[in-house]
C-alpha cells in the first residue's frame, strides 16, 4: 500500500517537473531571441531588407528566364522595381555601422564616392534591363541580364564580406 502510493507520487513529480520545466525552457529561449533582436542595430536590419528586395527581384527574373516561364511584362516589371530600389540604397547605408551581424565592409564609409559609383552602375544596368525586356528582343535581354548581374558584383566585391567571412557562418 505504501509502495504503491510512493510510485504514484513519483509519477506525479515527473509530470509536474515536465509541466513546469517545459514552459520555462521555451520562455527562456524566446527571451534570448528577443534580447538578440534588440541588440541588432535597426539600421543593419533595414539595409539588409532593402538588399533582400533587390535579391528577390533578381531571383524572380532568374526563375522566369531559366524556366522560360510565360510571364508577359514581368521581367521588365522586376527590373523596373530594382531600378527604383536603387534609390533606397544610399540612405540605407549612410550611417557607418560595420559592427554586428552585417556583411558590410568598412570600405563603404572609407570610400563613399566609390560606393555611390557602384550604386549608379547598378541603377543604370537595372534600367537597361527594363528597356531590353520591354523591347521583347531576346538578343538584348541576355546581355542586359549579364551586365545587371555584374553590377551586383561591382559593389559586393569591394564592399561586402565574401561568403567565407559572412556573419551568417559565425
Ligand atoms: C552599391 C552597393 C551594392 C549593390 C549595387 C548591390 N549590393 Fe547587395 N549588398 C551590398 C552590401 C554592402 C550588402 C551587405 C549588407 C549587410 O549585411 O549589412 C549586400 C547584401 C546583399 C544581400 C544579402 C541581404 C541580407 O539579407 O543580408 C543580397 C541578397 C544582395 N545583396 C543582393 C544583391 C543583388 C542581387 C544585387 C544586384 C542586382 C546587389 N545586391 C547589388 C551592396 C550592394
Amino acid at each position: 500500500m505504501i509502495r504503491h502510493s510512493i510510485s504514484a507520487l513519483g509519477l506525479d513529480i515527473r509530470v509536474l517537473v515536465l509541466a513546469f520545466a517545459l514552459p520555462i525552457f521555451v520562455a527562456s529561449g524566446v527571451a534570448r531571441a528577443d534580447h538578440h533582436e534588440q541588440d541588432v542595430d535597426p539600421n543593419i536590419k533595414y539595409r539588409q531588407s532593402v538588399m533582400s528586395i533587390i535579391g528577390t527581384n533578381m531571383g524572380a527574373i532568374g526563375d522566369i528566364m531559366k524556366n522560360r516561364l510565360s510571364m508577359p511584362g514581368a521581367i521588365a516589371n522586376h527590373a523596373g522595381q530594382m531600378a527604383e530600389s536603387a534609390g533606397l540604397i544610399a540612405p540605407a547605408f549612410k550611417k557607418s555601422i560595420s559592427d554586428g551581424p552585417t556583411d558590410a565592409k568598412e570600405e563603404i564609409w572609407q570610400d563613399w564616392a566609390k560606393f555611390e559609383k557602384a550604386l549608379a552602375k547598378f541603377e543604370e544596368s537595372a534600367r537597361a534591363m527594363q528597356t531590353a525586356a520591354s523591347s521583347g528582343d531576346p538578343e538584348q535581354v541576355g546581355p542586359a541580364m549579364k551586365a545587371l548581374g555584374k553590377s551586383c558584383g561591382g559593389c559586393h566585391k569591394p564592399f561586402r564580406k565574401p561568403k567565407e567571412e559572412s556573419f551568417r557562418n559565425m
